[in-house]
């Protein structure tokens, strides 16, 4: 027996614990005018031709919403769910356990600094409090001219280049809080900002439309910038010179094996344990200064 589809039901949900207000603001559109749903909707036809299913393309269409909005509202998640034939419930859920979906207007830029553990130590959390005073904003805010909402964001994986500040999901390595702050002067400021590895950068909404899946026009967007960077090179280097190998592959039972316990023994070999780097490791280099941080593919 199938259940008949009912009107979208949108889920008013408490706020996170950070966030000042609740899921959808009072001034987030409830629906949208008929040239922008056709326009969207001839979008979400192209997105929704690279899946089998169409359910699939949620994530992809919750991004165009946001490129339309600048974050989720009620719009936007209506759109979705009448798109791929879900409930707001069930596209609400998905929207609110993902922290790259907005809740409430975006800034043009979207500034992230990793507060996580490595970056925190290496002067992510004074880079936080500088931007603060400087901005006059808190976390999760945005300025009032709109350039800039604050964020922290969790460890995106660079951590050899901490402390790391990402904006619209590009990287800028190696800040402090004085080049923090001269990297949102020159982003208020209207100027061109290009990251320390990946395409000048676009405006957050622009970013979104990308990420739904739209072509990224950007010169040299699609261009590989290097290899490892300096900084985890030096930590094979370091492993190769003092002998240090990763941990030996499992094998076989628990009876080749006393030293492990059955059951360790049962899950190493069921996981299959990943292969010991293999990398060449280049060279140390005797040219790198601290103003021309290396580079890696991203
Ligand atoms: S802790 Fe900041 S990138 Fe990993």
């Amino acid at each position: 027996m199938t259940t008949p589809r009912s009107e979208p039901v949108l889920v008013q949900l408490g706020a996170r614990p950070e966030e000042a207000v609740q899921l959808f603001g009072p001034d987030a559109r409830a629906s949208y005018p008929a040239d922008v749903r056709a326009r969207l909707r001839a979008d979400a036809e192209i997105i929704l031709s690279r899946y089998p299913q169409a359910r699939s393309a949620l994530l992809p269409l919750l991004h165009l919403v946001q490129s339309e909005d600048g974050y989720l509202t009620p719009a936007g998640i209506e759109f979705c769910s009448d798109v791929l034939d879900l409930t707001g419930a069930e596209v609400t859920a998905v929207a609110t356990f993902y922290s790259m979906y907005r809740r409430e207007p975006t800034g043009n830029y979207r500034v992230g600094v990793c507060t996580n553990t490595l970056c925190a130590v290496m002067g992510g959390d004074a880079i936080m409090d500088a931007l603060r005073d400087h901005l006059d904003i808190d976390h999760g805010e945005t300025t009032a001219d709109g350039a800039i909402t604050l964020e922290h964001i969790e460890c995106n994986a660079a951590c050899d280049f901490a402390p790391v500040m990402m904006v619209n999901w590009e990287f800028f390595d190696n800040r402090t809080p004085a080049s923090a702050r001269e990297l949102v002067d020159a982003l208020r400021s209207g100027a061109q900002v290009t990251p320390t590895r990946g395409a000048p950068l676009c405006t957050f909404r622009e970013t979104e439309r990308i990420l739904a899946g739209f072509a990224d026009d950007r010169p040299g967007a699609l261009e590989s910038s290097g290899s490892a960077g300096e900084a985890s090179l030096a930590g094979l280097r370091y492993a190769r010179e003092h002998s240090m190998t990763a941990p030996r592959a499992v094998t076989g039972s628990s009876d080749d094996h006393p030293d492990l316990g059955a059951e360790a023994v049962a899950q190493t070999v069921r996981e299959k344990p990943a292969p010991a780097p293999s990398a060449t490791v280049p060279p140390q280099p005797t040219n790198t200064t601290e103003t021309d941080p290396p580079t890696k593919g991203k």
